[in-house]
C-alpha cells in the first residue's frame, strides 16, 4: 500500500482562501515569505524553463502601486467607483506577491503549458501560506490585465503578464466556507 499522508490530505480537502479584504496584520516576515516562495516554486514545470517570477510588495511598494493603479484608471477614463476599486485593492494590502508569467522561447514547450505552470505556482503559494497558518488569496482585478499598468508598476516586459497578486496576512477568526463544484457533473468514470 502507498504511504498515506493524512495531514496533507486533511489540509487539501479543507483548505480555503481568505478574502483579501479581510486580511489584517501581522503578515508573514521575510523569512516566512521566503519559505512560502520556495514551496511555490516547487511546481510542475515542463522543460524546467521557470516561466515565472515574483515581485514582493510590502506596504511602501503597495502604496506606490496603488497610486499607479489610480492614475492609470483615471487616464483610461474609468468611472469613479472603478478608480477607487483599483486603488483600494493595493492600498488595503499589507503584503503581496505579484506573480509574473514570463514565458520562455521553447520549441518543445508551448506557451500555454508555461502559463499553466504559472497558475500552479499561484495555487501552491496560497496553499503554503494557508498551511503555515496565514490567510492568503489570489486576486487579479481588471487592472492586472492592463499591459501599461504591468509595465509601470512591476516593470513587466511586453511578453510577460501579471498572473495574479497573492495577498497574505492574518485571517479573521472565521472564514466562511464556500460551495464547491458538484463532481458528479464533472467526472466521467470509465464504468458509467
Ligand atoms: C486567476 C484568478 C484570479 C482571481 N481573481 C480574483 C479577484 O480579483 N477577486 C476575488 O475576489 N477572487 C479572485 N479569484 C478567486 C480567489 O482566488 C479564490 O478562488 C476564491 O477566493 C475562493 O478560494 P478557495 O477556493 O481557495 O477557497 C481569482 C482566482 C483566480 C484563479
Amino acid at each position: 500500500m502507498p504511504d498515506r499522508n493524512d495531514a496533507a490530505l486533511d489540509f487539501l480537502s479543507s483548505r480555503r482562501s481568505t478574502p483579501a479584504k479581510t486580511l489584517t496584520t501581522p503578515v508573514p516576515d521575510l523569512e516566512a515569505l521566503s519559505e512560502i516562495l520556495t514551496i511555490a516554486a516547487r511546481v510542475p514545470d515542463h522543460g524546467m524553463l521557470v516561466p515565472w517570477r515574483f515581485c514582493v510588495l510590502q506596504k511602501p511598494q503597495l502604496d506606490k502601486i496603488s497610486q499607479i493603479a489610480k492614475d492609470r484608471a483615471i487616464a483610461m477614463g474609468k468611472p469613479d467607483e472603478v478608480v477607487a476599486k483599483a486603488h483600494g485593492q493595493f492600498d488595503r494590502g499589507h503584503l503581496c506577491v505579484a506573480v509574473i508569467s514570463s514565458p520562455k522561447d521553447s520549441e518543445k514547450v508551448p506557451q500555454v503549458e508555461q502559463v499553466l505552470s504559472t497558475g500552479a505556482v499561484c495555487v501552491s503559494m496560497v496553499n503554503a501560506a494557508l498551511a503555515m497558518g496565514w490567510g492568503a488569496q489570489w486576486i487579479s482585478g481588471w487592472i492586472s490585465h492592463d499591459a501599461e499598468f504591468a509595465q509601470q508598476a512591476l516593470g513587466a516586459d511586453p511578453h510577460e503578464f501579471i498572473a495574479g497578486f497573492i495577498y497574505f496576512g492574518t485571517a479573521p477568526d472565521r472564514t466562511p466556507m464556500r460551495a464547491r463544484p458538484d463532481l458528479t457533473k464533472l467526472i466521467s468514470w470509465p464504468h458509467k
